[in-house]
């Protein structure tokens, strides 16, 4: 008998970004109590994993993604006791709880980081990437995140040298090339380990180590040099270790920002680095089947050969919206919604995007963000009420059309949107082919991506899909008998698929 295929390859993960999600005590920023409060919304569903944004102490600098101590919650999202709590009780509703582990950087206010500034002589120094050079001039080309303009470098008055820091002068990058780090580092892991938790998301994780000589690159953003290095893989197994020791497989999952799927394929090892790796080209593919065709046939070709098992993301706390992107119709993001839970891997869905949500559009006097992704982290409505389920003024406006977009509302109405995801989501909890089955394309008409999820013999489990990208119906030809088991408008389901495919529709069908 084979092994069972482990439960991050048919589960869904659905992000929580725990400052927008939901507030238990009114100081208009979420938190842990308030994502525990709403987990019947996500059993309710169908997923079966959260991802927990950052929540650790930190000066918010990013917004938790420059962590201050990493095994302690910060006050404002609640208490170490609040998480036990969460993880307790998503776990007795069959929710899994990754959290997002930051090794890259540091915030400027973490103890090492206080220490390591000190002085030339602190034994911690060595723990960030100090370079001497003169105030005029920083060490090399890189550029921060975010501004893209300014160093990547920012010179220390009292020590005399430079400190690196990829994102804002307030995320110093650790040195992974320390021993010291990688021990400190990895007991953060165990600490969480210890806790219960059941994986991470692993940020920024194709930059930990820098080459040695911190050369000049070509393009200061993306080259290798200061990304890419081959000392990374070997940390990353040193992580997979670690995970694997611990019983019931814990995930790592990794935020690999190299717009190459080649390239992202690298960081599942043979096995012995991550589990699974978020692959961005088509987060940023335009809603074309063509181009959609070539990112599925790339995730093939790469993946494939390796035995990679493939993740699959349309929106994140990083990029606007997918229905914002795509132009801001529902009927495409219902389309979409049958895409990415359909395709072959793990897919990740964004708070909120069950519910259609669009952008906020998030004026000048309440933007806080330094990489300008404000309108993304627009608070959740829960309800039609005027304060949507929050007790007290959000951080951020809310989104568009609040009244109607909210969970309450949609989950009253079996038209909504949110009740497409609970049915797709039911239907690929049904379905081995939907789960684990391998994808095969379906010739179909310039503008539509047809295809087929099947488990191996005759008899085996399968499934087609039918995605219109175009605002046109199309004829579509099927051999055999199919039935329409969702469909993006609701149209139909039960009934004989009959041969054609609305405008902006999409179907999932079964025989
Ligand atoms: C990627 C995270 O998703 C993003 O939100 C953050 O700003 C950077 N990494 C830096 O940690």
């Amino acid at each position: 008998m084979a092994e069972p295929a482990p439960w991050w390859k048919s589960a869904v993960v659905y992000q929580v970004y725990p400052r927008s999600f939901a507030d238990s005590d009114g100081d208009g920023v979420g938190d842990l109590e308030g994502i525990r409060r709403h987990l019947d919304h996500l059993q309710w569903l169908g997923v079966d994993a959260l991802w927990l944004s950052p929540f650790f102490r930190s000066p918010m600098a990013d917004f938790g993604y420059d962590v201050a101590d990493y095994c302690d919650v910060d006050p404002i999202f609640g208490t170490l006791e609040d998480f036990g709590r969460l993880v307790q009780e998503a776990h007795s509703r069959n929710l899994k709880v990754l959290i997002d582990w930051v090794p890259n950087h540091t915030s400027d206010q973490h103890p090492w980081f206080v220490a390591s500034r000190s002085s030339r002589d602190d034994p911690k120094r060595d723990w960030y990437v100090w370079v001497d050079g003169t105030p005029d001039r920083p060490p090399n080309n890189w550029k921060a995140a975010f501004s893209q303009t300014e160093p990547a470098w920012t010179w220390d008055e009292a020590t005399g040298q430079w400190y690196l820091h990829l994102f804002l002068a307030e995320q110093p990058d650790l040195n992974w090339r320390n021993p010291e780090v990688v021990a400190a580092m990895h007991d953060t892991l165990r600490f969480w380990l210890h806790r219960g938790v059941d994986g991470f998301r692993m940020d920024v994780i194709h930059a930990l180590a820098k080459h040695p000589d911190l050369p000049d690159v070509d393009d200061p953003w993306l080259d290798t040099g200061r990304l890419d290095e081959p000392a990374t893989h070997e940390l990353i197994r040193g992580f997979r270790r670690l995970l694997d020791s611990y019983p019931g497989d814990r995930v790592s999952v990794g935020e690999v920002f190299i717009l190459s799927t080649a390239k992202v394929a690298e960081y599942y090892g043979d096995d012995d680095e991550l589990h699974l790796a978020f692959n961005f080209p088509p987060l940023f593919a335009p809603w074309d089947a063509a181009k959609w065709r070539k990112r599925v046939d790339r995730v093939a070709e790469e993946f494939e050969p390796r035995d990679a098992w493939p993740t699959w993301v349309l929106s994140n706390h990083d990029n606007p919206r997918h229905r914002t992107r795509y132009g801001g119709s529902e009927a495409r993001a219902r389309a979409a919604a049958v895409l990415l839970l359909t395709l072959r891997g793990t897919p990740f869905l964004y708070e909120g995007e069950e519910l259609g949500l669009e952008d906020a559009d998030v004026p000048k006097a309440r933007q806080v963000d330094p990489g300008g992704r404000d309108g993304t982290r627009a608070p959740i409505p829960w309800d039609a009420s005027p304060g949507h389920g929050w007790p007290g003024d959000p951080w951020l406006p809310w989104p568009p059309e609040p009244d109607v977009r909210n969970v309450e509302s949609e989950r009253a109405n079996p038209a909504s949107i949110l009740h497409l995801y609970r049915r797709l989501l039911t239907a690929r909890r049904a379905s081995p082919a939907l789960q684990l089955g391998a994808w095969r394309a379906i010739e179909s008409p310039h503008g539509v991506l047809a295809y087929e999820r099947a488990v191996d013999g005759d008899n085996g489990d399968r499934r087609v899909v039918v995605v219109n990208f175009t605002d046109q119906p199309h004829v579509v030809d099927l051999s055999g008998n199919w039935t329409v088991e969702v469909a993006s408008d609701g149209a139909g389901e039960g009934e004989p698929y009959a041969g054609s495919i609305g405008a902006d529709q999409a179907v999932l069908l079964s025989r």
